[in-house]
């Protein structure tokens, strides 16, 4: 009785730990990934790349899903920027690392008012 109660304690703990604590996107976004090179250090853009705070989306549909997916295969064929985003901006990334940088993507995106 008193290990099963231990167990719960546990796994709750476990549950309430959001992924995020273990990698962070924005450090992925700012470092590893090489996103900011081309995105910008704060995601809105440059010569090179789109930005990702808007809610103008040009290759995907913006779900994360679409989002995760263009991260880990980047885009071959940009249509309005001049050289390619290799895939994983060029890094090694873990899955973890992926879904991470996407959350991160996806709290920048400016939802409009209202
Ligand atoms: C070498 C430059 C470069 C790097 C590094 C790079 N990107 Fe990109 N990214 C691009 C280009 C170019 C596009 C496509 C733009 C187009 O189609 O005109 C793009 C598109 C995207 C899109 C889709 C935007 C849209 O509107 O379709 C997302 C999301 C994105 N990048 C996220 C990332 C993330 C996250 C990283 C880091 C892991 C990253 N990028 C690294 C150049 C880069």
């Amino acid at each position: 009785m008193l290990r099963c109660a231990t167990l719960a304690i546990v796994c709750t703990l476990a549950a309430a730990l959001p992924a995020a604590a273990q990698v962070s996107g924005k450090a992925v976004f700012e470092g590893k990934g090489n996103c900011h090179v081309c995105h910008g250090r704060n995601a809105e853009g440059g010569p090179l790349a789109p930005s990702l705070t808007d809610t103008v989306w040009i290759n995907i549909d913006g779900k994360r899903e679409s989002i995760v997916k263009l991260i880990e295969q980047g885009v071959p064929k940009p249509v309005k920027h001049p050289t390619p985003m290799p895939p994983m901006g060029g890094a090694s990334l873990s899955r973890e690392e992926i879904e991470a940088v996407a959350d991160y993507v996806l709290s920048l995106v400016k939802k409009p008012a209202g």
